[in-house]
């Protein structure tokens, strides 16, 4: 059994207030928010009143106001979203080391105005010496943390690849321009959040661990703690854009960026060699599409499980009334509760990288294989998750991927995650380059029923394999009404990334929220295994826990949070309200 992640955020965060919702209709951004929903004034559903930001011309979403700001100049520049969220890419790899990376991967799906979709992977791989056995020792017990920190965490990174596939397909304006951003930020310095102080400051012992005591690199030059406000200067990290900006794929995959990553490897004992650098490729992907109450629902395909998995909850409660059940209520939880709990049982099973298995898409869904899921549901007991072993399954809560979403004047749009896994990934910081490598590998099934740093559990689909790209949850979408963009969503959270998207566009479509509503309202979870539901407190009134209590869900409230969403919301006079979570420093700027 593997240990989860706690991040140091989530033991500071306290949900605030208790309450229960009615569905109404979407107003304006609301004056007062928390008495749209909730027939007692006192009862709040939302995690706080942040209020979404409005434009008419450009959005940019993302988990740091410098990194959304860094999308706005390019759009401002004569840039398409594209460009904007290339931009975005790189100032989040700066200004949010806890996520945003060079040395990761991650997954966009792309509306081009004219209705066009594209969707792109460029998810890590397997380097060459993988094998499907490498953290099992001699008898075969799972090596505690070896998928996790250090050298040997680290999948083949596939952002720069992605980035630079992105831009020559659906790019406007030059390269060199979009890095700049970047680059001005890695060079000037970023000055830190508290948050983002807090988790250097968390980290300090691990990265100094994993890299030596010699190592500079996120430690405060005089020794002591960050503090919000602290100016983080990366001068070998902006040294490295800079290659990217001047060579493009080969100013990482190969050249110094790339000497600098395979003697990292070799000194910590890692496996990552120019062969695999040389040899990675990210893939254009068909974006999976389906439709729920009439909105053409886009999102991704394997090798994430997100689209797959985020189209299964939504095809299978379509058939529910759910507006009028309202949100939250008993029957509308219930309903949800049971669709996670199939939808991630199937996922277990079936999922893996496409280009090493074949996976039944088509059938998991299809309107018949999803009908046929209900057949053991009865609305007055929870049906049970347990016939596979269980186990004492880590916490949900891990945050540390990134989302974020763009749309420009014309109405292109970004729906962009990526992520190096872990909190700063491996911790492995590549020496002489300054970035942070991923610890991806982790996301693989390393050993067939043991469960991920998320609890997720797998099988033979997602095995080890030299070249393969392990199982994801990401999950970028793009919603379209009446043959219209309408929504550009996305969120981190691991395995509770399915679930937040899935709650977010039914509080919007279903329940009438406008889009920062429906990313305040508090969110539930529940991935089949471990059988229970954990909620954000206040996510359910006291009577709606008792009356599914009583039915036999096992509801677990937490003290962290669900959800770092940062999306966008089109309305019918073509202005954008961009929406980022209050749960963290996310900012939406537009124009
Ligand atoms: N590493 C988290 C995910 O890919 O879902």
């Amino acid at each position: 059994m593997k240990t989860g992640f706690s991040f140091i955020v989530f033991s500071l965060l306290t949900l605030l207030l208790v309450g229960s919702c009615k569905n109404a209709p979407r107003k304006e951004p609301s004056k007062d928010l928390f008495t749209l929903f909730v027939e007692d004034p006192d009862a709040r559903p939302f995690y706080s009143d942040k209020q979404g930001v409005f434009g008419k011309n450009g959005m940019v979403a993302s988990a740091h106001e410098e990194a959304s700001k860094a999308g706005l100049e390019i759009l401002q520049a004569g840039g398409n979203a594209v460009d904007a969220a290339i931009a975005t890419h790189y100032a989040l790899a700066v200004v949010f080391p806890f996520a945003g990376n060079l040395g990761g991967g991650g997954f966009a799906v792309i509306r081009e105005h004219s209705g066009k979709y594209h969707s792109i992977d460029f998810r890590e791989k397997a380097p060459l010496a993988a094998h499907r056995d490498m953290y099992l020792d001699k008898d075969g017990n799972v090596i505690e943390g070896l998928s996790l920190k250090g050298h040997l965490a680290s999948g083949v990174p596939g952002s720069v690849d992605g980035t630079v596939e992105m831009h020559s397909r659906l790019g406007k304006i030059a390269w060199e321009k979009i890095l700049g951003p970047a680059i001005r930020l890695a060079e000037e310095g970023v000055i830190l959040t508290e948050r983002e102080a807090r988790g250097l400051n968390s980290y300090k012992k691990t990265f100094l661990e994993v890299n030596g005591p010699q190592l500079t690199y996120f430690i405060k030059p005089d020794g002591t703690e960050w503090k919000k406000g602290d100016l983080l200067v990366q001068k070998d990290l902006a040294e490295c854009l800079k290659r990217i900006r001047d060579k493009g794929r080969e100013g990482f995959y190969s050249g110094k960026t790339a000497d600098l990553l395979v003697a990292e490897m070799k000194k910590g004992g890692g496996i990552i060699t120019h062969e695999d650098l040389k040899q990675y490729k990210s893939a254009w992907r068909k974006p999976l599409v389906s439709d729920y109450r009439g909105h053409k629902v886009v999102s991704m395909a394997p090798s994430s499980s997100g689209g797959v998995a985020l189209i299964q909850m939504l095809k299978l409660v379509e058939q529910y009334p759910l507006q009028q059940w309202g949100w939250n209520s008993e029957k509308t939880a219930q309903v949800m509760i049971e669709a996670e709990r199939r939808v991630y049982a199937d996922r277990a099973k079936w999922m893996g990288d496409t280009d090493f298995i074949d996976i039944p898409l088509d059938k998991l869904i299809s309107a018949a294989y999803l009908k046929e899921r209900w057949k053991d549901f009865n609305p007055e007991v929870a049906s049970k998750s347990s016939d596979i072993r269980a186990g004492d399954i880590p916490g949900y809560e891990s945050m540390e991927t990134t989302h974020f979403s763009v749309v420009d004047k014309e109405g292109n749009a970004v729906s962009l995650t990526t992520t190096i896994n872990g909190a700063y990934g491996s911790k492995v910081i590549v020496e002489g380059g300054g970035f942070l490598m991923n610890n991806e590998m982790d996301d693989f099934s390393i050993k067939a029923g043991v469960p991920n740093m998320f609890g997720l559990i797998g099988n033979k689909a997602n095995e080890i394999a030299p070249g393969k790209r392990m199982l994801s949850c990401m999950t970028p979408t793009i919603i379209e009404k009446n043959g219209k963009l309408f929504m550009v969503v996305g969120t981190p959270g691991g395995s509770t990334i399915m679930t937040s998207i899935f709650q977010t566009i039914l509080n919007v479509i279903d329940h009438k929220m406008t889009m920062q509503q429906s990313v305040n309202a508090l969110k539930f979870h529940h991935q089949w295994l471990p059988d229970r539901t954990v909620f954000e407190k206040g996510a359910f009134s006291d009577k709606t826990l008792a009356e599914l209590r009583k039915k036999g869900y096992v509801m677990d409230p937490q003290n962290g949070t669900l959800g770092r969403m940062d999306c966008i919301l089109v309305y019918p006079d073509g202005r954008l309200e961009g929406a980022s979570d209050p749960r963290a420093d996310n900012t939406s700027v537009g124009y």
